[in-house]
């Protein structure tokens, strides 16, 4: 389906309403998800990017619709993942000496993944491409998130194809960031940032500083996934400045997997030490085994401090446990605090664990954690609301 932005820029891209699963089983939507292609017509035609590969025949049908494929005098590849590149062999087919611009990255990346020597013609930061009245700039983002990544500037109309950067997987019809409920949309803005570019902050900041510095107008920011940002759009880079800045809520988080019920009673104990303390702080308690992991991950983005807590189970942890404590090593948290509680029966190593695999995360562990033996009883239970108090005292303590 097409839709006009402006004179020059058509969206041709892909609403998946039924994806609920992204980037195999990492990633979870609950909202659904949109591929954005987009058609930029001047005296040449390019097209910015395709869409996912199990719809590659429908990707080209409709672009059939819209312009006569032979038309088409480049095609720009911001971004070789395969929910981008994923039908330009189908696409190719129809028009196979068609040049198509990307990093050199990019051009590595593609030929490992479809094994074609199509024209390819590498582009670095500050090349463009003449299409008549305007000019395409192209501006490498390497590690944003993958090291081809690149930006595209259309001048004349001032719009930034950004590719992943400021996306959401969010379906929508309505096209752009004030036509759609301002709530779903920064939830999933930020669970994108959270789950996919928190390893990658540092790369963030400098590269929209670099960008802020070119003083190129920007009218709409047209990302790969999601609305469009043609209201406000600088809200959607100053907040990213502030999530790449090591973000932190008044909030502190509790997750856990319990086997019969103890490191749940002790979470809870603690989440209520942590309230009579920090009344003001936000405590949320996810079990893991239970809870969307990356809403959990979401959850733990937006924290100050998290406390992590298993049942010792095989002299380890449940299995639970050591999947999220794996996506929080990858992700390299910044500027947060930790600590680990656990029951246990007879060894009891979890809790140990958990703060070693919490230290080497980047978290720093306030101190040796607490486990408790077989069933908390009411005297457990204020052992555990005063070590949840102790947790709430010494963050407190470190924040001024
Ligand atoms: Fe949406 Fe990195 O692909």
């Amino acid at each position: 389906m097409e839709k006009k932005l402006t004179d020059t820029v058509t969206w041709v891209g892909k609403t998946d309403w039924e994806l609920v699963r992204f980037h195999g089983d990492e990633y979870s939507t609950h909202r659904g998800t949109s591929y954005n292609a987009y058609l930029v017509r001047d005296q040449k035609t390019v097209l910015v990017d395709t869409i996912w590969q199990p719809f590659d025949k429908e990707f080209v049908r409709s672009l059939r619709q819209v312009v006569d494929l032979h038309q088409i005098d480049a095609i720009v590849c911001n971004h070789a993942e395969i929910d981008h590149s994923g039908s330009l062999c189908e696409l190719m087919r129809e028009i196979p000496d068609t040049p198509i611009y990307c990093t050199s990255n990019g051009v590595k990346i593609l030929k490992g993944h479809y094994h074609q020597n199509w024209h390819f013609v590498p582009v670095k930061t500050g090349d463009a491409l003449d299409i008549g009245d305007q000019k395409l700039i192209f501006i490498e983002a390497p590690m944003l998130h993958w090291p081809d990544t690149m930006f595209t500037y259309l001048t004349g109309d001032n719009i930034l194809f950004s590719n992943d950067g400021f996306g959401q997987h969010y379906a929508s019809e309505m096209l752009y960031n004030d036509c759609v409920d301002q709530g779903e949309l920064f939830a999933e803005a930020i669970k994108y940032y959270a789950n996919i570019l928190t390893p990658f902050s540092r790369q963030v900041t400098k590269k929209i500083n670099d960008i802020l510095a070119l003083n190129l107008p920007v009218d709409m920011i047209c990302p790969s996934h999601g609305i469009i940002w043609r209201d406000k759009p600088a809200q959607i880079i100053e907040t990213y400045l502030k999530w790449a800045a090591d973000y932190q809520e008044n909030q502190i988080t509790l997750v856990y997997d319990s086997m019969w019920g103890s490191t749940g009673t002790m979470a809870k104990a603690i989440a209520r030490g942590i309230q009579q303390v920090d009344p003001e702080t936000t405590v949320k308690l996810c079990n893991v085994a239970r809870t969307d992991k990356n809403d959990i991950i979401t959850e733990m983005f937006k924290s100050k401090a998290i406390l992590v807590g298993s049942a010792t189970i095989n002299n380890g942890l449940l299995f639970s446990i050591s999947g999220i404590l794996e996506m929080m090593r990858g992700l390299k948290f910044k500027n947060k605090k930790a600590a680990a509680f656990g029951s246990y029966g007879w060894s009891g190593e979890a809790v140990k664990q958990i703060s070693g695999l919490l230290s080497s995360a980047g978290f720093s562990v306030v101190n040796e954690g607490i486990r408790e033996l077989w069933v908390p009883d009411e005297s457990v239970e204020a052992t555990c609301e005063a070590y949840g108090k102790a947790f709430a005292q010494s963050v407190r303590e470190t924040e001024t």
